[in-house]
């Protein structure tokens, strides 16, 4: 008996891994998702996902026939689009990754971005190679998950208060290649998971002390290329966990005391093509995690000995292509400072 129930069970169970020979193993084919044309749907079944490709295409408008409510991400790259109607994103609620790089925006409606509950889930923005000239405040104001967020290779000139107000989670915001001349202070405050913020190729040409106030998580900061001639004291104070500053093809002559203040975390400082002509005795003072500082191209006119002192992590010292290299010239710096140097 015991037999029998066994034998049907063992064979019950073969059976339902054997593939049906109706089917031959296939899924049931499916209704086919309609997409926006001349755009590829990718449609997972299992989550309900919908990832929409439709770079370019030479398109002059956004897609606004892409069925929206299971739409996770919008790739429209390298098209021509010029503008975005108010109510494009209006029943997108999963939206979470936006590209429009490469367009030809110059404006964004306010309400876009704000209005819209929608657009809660947007993680990542992508407005990269476009022509925004203005970001007006509250633009991003909705975006409470964005994390992401890329406005390189625009049109920018001022950063403005309150633009970047409410984006709690906001982790990388890249501006680099735009003509930033002003940020003016406290554009970041409220920016409290920022990690990583990129001016890179600005036209910078002052900082205010206030301009990096309440970057408290800021690991990344770069302002290489830009016309910054000179630091205030503490202005890098609330970067605590910074570990990389770049400030190179800048055009500071003098680095004086307490410029660097609060930097407990910095790896890199990089400081190369500045023409730095001189430094002072507390100029790197409390830089207790440095590792390796780049002054490549430097001309030092006056260096206190004690200058690197306190700075038992430095492993490495650049200062090729300055006054030190160049032949037929007396070096400037004092000997008992290269004891310090090292070459990698
Ligand atoms: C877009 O326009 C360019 C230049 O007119 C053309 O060479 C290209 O084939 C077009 N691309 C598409 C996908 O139509
Ligand atoms: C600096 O920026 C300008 C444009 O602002 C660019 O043309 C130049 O190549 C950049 N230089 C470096 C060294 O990146
Ligand atoms: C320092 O700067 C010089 C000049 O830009 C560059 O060639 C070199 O690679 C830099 N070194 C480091 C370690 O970044």
């Amino acid at each position: 008996m015991h037999t029998i129930v066994l034998l049907v069970l063992w064979v019950l169970g073969t059976s339902l891994v054997l593939p049906d020979p109706d089917t031959g193993g296939e899924k049931p084919t499916e209704e086919p998702i309609p997409c926006s044309k001349g755009c590829t749907c990718l449609h997972d079944d299992y989550s309900l996902e919908l990832n929409v490709y439709c770079s370019a295409r030479n398109y002059t408008q956004a897609p606004s026939d892409v069925p929206s409510s299971q739409l996770v991400s919008l790739d429209s790259q390298r098209n021509c689009i010029r503008s975005l109607p108010g109510s494009i994103f209006q029943n997108t609620p999963n939206l979470a990754s936006l590209s429009l790089h490469n367009n030809q925006l110059s404006r964004i409606e306010e309400k876009l971005f704000t209005g819209f509950h929608d657009l809660h889930g947007l993680r990542e923005l992508v407005l990269a190679g476009n022509r925004l000239a203005y970001l007006q405040p509250q633009l991003f104001q909705g975006l409470t998950e964005l994390k992401e967020l890329d406005l390189t290779g625009n049109y920018l000139k001022v950063i403005k208060a309150n633009v970047f107000m409410k984006l709690p989670k906001l982790q990388k915001l890249y501006l680099a290649q735009n003509q930033i001349v002003t940020v003016v202070p406290r554009a970041f405050v409220g920016m409290k998971s920022l990690r990583w913020l990129d001016l890179t190729n600005n036209k910078l040409s002052a900082l205010h002390d206030e301009t990096f106030l309440g970057l408290h998580s800021l690991h990344v900061l770069r302002l290489s290329n830009n016309s910054i001639s000179g630091l205030r004291p503490r202005t890098f104070r609330d970067l605590q966990y910074l570990e990389e500053l770049r400030l190179s093809y800048n055009r500071i002559q003098a680095l004086g005391d307490r410029i660097f203040e609060g930097l407990r975390h910095l790896e890199v400082l990089e400081l190369e093509h500045n023409q730095v002509q001189e430094a002072r005795m507390g100029t790197f003072m409390g830089l207790s995690h440095l590792a390796v500082i780049n002054l490549s191209g430097s001309c030092f006119r006056s260096l206190p000995d004690q200058v690197l002192k306190g700075l038992s992590k430095l492993h490495s010292l650049h200062l090729d292509k300055g006054c030190l290299t160049r032949p037929n010239e007396k070096p400037v710096i004092c000997m008992n400072f290269a004891t310090y140097l090292v070459f990698y």
